[in-house]
């Protein structure tokens, strides 16, 4: 019986504490990994916001030799400061139309910050 009792434990604080680090996400992650441009989320281009590959502007698509190369977005928080990444996230909202709030621009240049 205390077998069941310990692995009912077990579960139960295991799924408790899923749930927290799941609301414990940084809310600009979830947008950069969620929300849909029209070709794809952030995350499609900056992989991981890291990222060796390129934009093709013919084709539309990622591709490994042509095209604009897509910056990798690590550490550009020292590199760069809040209101110029503000205003690369609006370029990609214009260029790969992207339905943005102010708030969630917010939430992403904090989150990007930190990569
Ligand atoms: C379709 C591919 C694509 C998507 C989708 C995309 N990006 Fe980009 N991103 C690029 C390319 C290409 C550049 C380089 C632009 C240039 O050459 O000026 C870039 C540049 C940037 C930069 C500037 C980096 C630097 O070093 O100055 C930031 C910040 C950025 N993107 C963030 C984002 C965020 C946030 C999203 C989602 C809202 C996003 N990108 C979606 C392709 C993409």
């Amino acid at each position: 019986m205390k077998i069941i009792y310990i692995l009912f434990l077990v579960f139960t604080f295991g799924f408790i504490f899923n749930s927290i680090s799941a609301k414990n996400e940084h809310p600009g992650k979830i947008i950069f990994y969620s929300v849909k441009g029209k070709y794809g989320t952030c995350n499609t281009c900056h992989t991981n916001g890291d990222t060796a590959l390129r934009w093709n502007m013919e084709t539309m698509s990622v591709d490994p030799e042509e095209g604009r190369k897509i910056p990798s977005l690590k550490g550009i928080g020292e590199r760069k400061d809040p209101e110029q990444i503000e205003r690369s996230i609006k370029l990609m909202q214009k260029l790969f139309e992207f339905k943005l709030t102010d708030e969630q621009i917010k939430d992403l240049v904090d989150y990007i910050s930190t990569l």
